[in-house]
């Protein structure tokens, strides 16, 4: 299968030496393409703003903010089988780049912040016969916002965990698909849900070849 996987934050710039981000390592990502590709899948990961390195023998597009994002996910999306839209896309962007650097002056500041377009939402009108996997950050009420989100973006299936989950190396998650099933993960590594994942994908596409 061609499978194209998203990882990390997006950095949003509001002049040329600060950003808005967040606190994504970018690790369930580059574990979900370094599973596909160890399965024997051609991967395509378009990876944001982090120190850690893509896994050999994927293909690797680097962008920063969500708008290059999508615009780069948006070019691997045609070729593709199954999308795993597991990067912390950042939902609001500062309304202006100022050139240089902002200059303190007296008193508060506000900032003003656009919202950025919702990469996994746009492409659920195009999803034809592709697999969509998504991911939640919930800091409560997971389950049940986390099923939003699935029906909302078409998703096959989304992995849902808390904000205490970001960079760690055991984690609790919740994997709930589009027909109702639930699967609860306790002190699982990273590479504990990205096979899950995969062995997801792989049943899903084999129940879609026609026989
Ligand atoms: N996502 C996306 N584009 C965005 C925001 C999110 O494609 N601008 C994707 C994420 O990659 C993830 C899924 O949508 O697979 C859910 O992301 P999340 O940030 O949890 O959801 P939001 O829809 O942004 O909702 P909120 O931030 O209000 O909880």
């Amino acid at each position: 299968m061609r499978i194209l996987v998203t990882a990390g934050p997006t950095r949003e710039p509001l002049d040329d030496v600060r950003f808005l981000t967040n606190a994504s390592s970018g690790r369930m990502g580059i574990a979900c393409a370094a599973e596909a590709r160890r399965r024997g899948h051609t991967v395509i990961l378009v990876l944001g703003p982090t120190h850690l390195a893509p896994p050999r023998g994927v293909g690797t597009l680097r962008v920063t903010t969500a708008i290059e994002m999508k615009r780069a996910v948006e070019r691997a999306f045609g070729a593709c089988d199954a999308l795993v839209m597991s990067a912390a896309v950042s939902d609001y962007r500062p309304a202006r780049r100022v050139p240089g650097k902002i200059k303190k002056r007296r008193g508060r500041m506000t900032l003003a912040l656009v919202r950025n377009p919702d990469i996994l939402a746009g492409l659920s009108r195009r999803k034809g016969r592709r697999i969509f996997a998504g991911f939640a950050v919930e800091a409560a009420r997971i389950e049940e916002r986390a099923a939003v989100k699935l029906l909302a973006k078409r998703l096959d299936f989304i992995v849902a965990d808390r904000p205490e989950a970001m960079g760690a190396d055991r984690q609790n998650a919740v994997l709930l698909t589009d027909d109702g099933e639930r699967v609860l993960f306790r002190g699982v590594t990273k590479r504990r849900i990205a096979r899950a994942v995969l062995d997801r994908i792989e049943a899903l596409a084999a129940r879609r070849r026609p026989r």
